[in-house]
């Protein structure tokens, strides 16, 4: 595990009781640690032909932002509904703690655009999935996930493309 898994922190019972939040907010304080899970997030993808980043909001803004920036790439944001502001291509998805939607502009990347897709964490896999479906739904050719770490036992993988890579950085 690298060092600055160690500034993930476990919340009990947040945001209801029976669900452990992963709070990246330490990792994403500390200089050291935010340049260093940055370039571990990137590792795997330099060198792959990418046109965009795209991040799921809220905290796959900031890991994907900073990772578009290190790859060279433009960042394209999945938002909570209602938040952008021209025509967008929305899908619904089941959360380990409620149901949400994720919209995307539709105008956001070209058809063909090779585009890496970022979070902070892999749960059920339902956000992950939503992403995957509205890069698709636009033409996006999907070359895979990043993500900082996954939780075990809710089969977040199962809803994934398994002919697409998942790289979790901590699990490196
Ligand atoms: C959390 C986390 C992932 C998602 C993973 O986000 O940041 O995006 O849940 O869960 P899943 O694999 O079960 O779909 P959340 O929706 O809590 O919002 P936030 O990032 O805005 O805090
Ligand atoms: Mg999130």
């Amino acid at each position: 595990m690298p060092h600055w898994s160690t500034l993930i922190r476990d919340i009990p019972d947040f945001p209801k009781p029976g669900v452990t939040f992963r709070d990246i907010t330490p990792l994403l304080a500390d200089a050291d640690g935010l340049k260093d899970c940055i370039d571990a997030l990137a590792e795997p993808w330099r060198g792959v032909a990418l046109d965009a980043v795209l991040g799921i909001e809220s905290r796959g803004f900031i890991l994907g932002a900073a990772l578009a920036r290190v790859l060279g790439t433009g960042f394209v944001p999945l938002r909570k509904p209602g938040k952008l502001p021209g025509p967008t291509v929305s899908q619904a998805y089941a959360l380990e703690y409620g149901e949400d939607r994720l919209e995307m502009h539709v105008d956001a990347v070209a058809p063909g655009a090779r585009v890496l897709i970022v979070d902070d964490v892999l749960a059920t896999g339902g956000t992950l999935a939503a992403a995957l479906e509205l890069a698709r739904r636009q033409g996006a050719r999907v070359v895979g996930a990043s993500l900082l770490l996954e939780v075990p036992g809710l089969g977040g993988r199962d809803r994934w493309d398994p002919d697409l890579p998942i790289d979790v950085a901590t699990a490196r």
